[in-house]
């Protein structure tokens, strides 16, 4: 029988800590998904009031700030600050993005973070991401080819050819897409998800690649590629702007033309 309701070891307890601020200024709640795998109790959120007076202006300022000054035992993962790396990536009231380039200004009232939804927590903000690397594995994300290399030189693009990559090659993982994507919710043991489907798109629409049939033979099958329905949460989220959805439509294109 289907079950709607979360197991018992997920239900959020009700007792989380409040760290309340001690003196006046701009102050902002910040509540925050709390899980330890080693104390074998259920997650809770734990609430942090912060002087932004204080404080930089994005996300991951207050984190930091917090596990600096308040609580250490705080766990995420971040390293560039800058957009880049994608380790940040997590769930502020209820979007996907990276707390490094999400003003604190631009969200609303309390701010609720939680890690990136439906994946397995290891400890408080941090997802595991061995299933995500393993799709991405599978795709085998490197340039293929069966010719020698040219002899002395590399494997040249036009222009045009190069232009093809852009809106592809920015991807920084940061799954921000898959996990908001509800096929991806549902299926991710058998559907490969937005930002894998962008990545496997990438090097379809690479001209020195010359493993495009053996790729699409990879993709030909009912969850792979095609149980994304277009619901497009993947393109409101990519903080880089980017759109797995159409690198998906271009990769069906790609199917429909060689099956004429
Ligand atoms: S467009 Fe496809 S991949 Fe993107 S969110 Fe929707 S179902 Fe998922
Ligand atoms: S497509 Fe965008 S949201 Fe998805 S993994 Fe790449 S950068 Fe992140
Ligand atoms: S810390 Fe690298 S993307 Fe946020």
């Amino acid at each position: 029988m289907a079950t709607f309701t979360l197991p018992k070891n997920s239900r959020i307890r009700k007792d989380g800590k409040v760290h309340s601020a001690t003196g006046g200024g701009r102050i902002k709640r910040f509540k925050v998904y709390r899980f330890d795998p080693d104390n074998g109790e259920n997650p809770r959120y734990d609430t942090f009031e912060i002087d932004l007076d204080q404080c930089g202006p994005m996300v991951l300022h207050a984190l930091i700030k917090i596990k600096d000054e308040i609580d250490p035992t705080l766990t995420f993962r971040r390293s560039c600050r800058e957009g880049i790396c994608g380790s940040c990536a997590m769930n502020m009231n209820g979007s996907n993005g990276l707390a490094c380039t999400t003003a604190i200004e631009d969200l609303a009232g309390e701010i609720r973070i939680t890690p990136l939804p439906h994946m397995d927590v290891i400890k408080d903000l941090v997802p595991d991401f061995t299933h995500f690397y393993a799709q991405y594995s599978s795709i085998r994300p490197w340039l293929q080819t069966v010719s020698p290399t040219p002899s002395g030189k590399e494997r040249l693009q036009s222009p045009d050819q190069r232009a093809k990559l852009d809106g592809l090659y920015e991807c920084i993982l940061c799954a921000c897409c898959s996990t908001a994507c509800p096929s991806y919710w549902w299926n991710s043991d058998k559907f490969l998800g937005p930002a894998i489907l962008l990545q496997a798109y990438r090097w379809l629409a690479d001209s020195r690649d010359e493993m495009a049939g053996e790729r699409l033979d990879e993709l030909e099958d009912p969850f792979r590629l095609y149980r994304c329905h277009t619901i497009m949460n993947c393109a409101n989220v990519c903080p880089k702007g980017l759109s797995p959805a159409k690198a998906i439509a271009e990769t069906k294109k790609l199917m429909a033309e060689r099956a004429i």
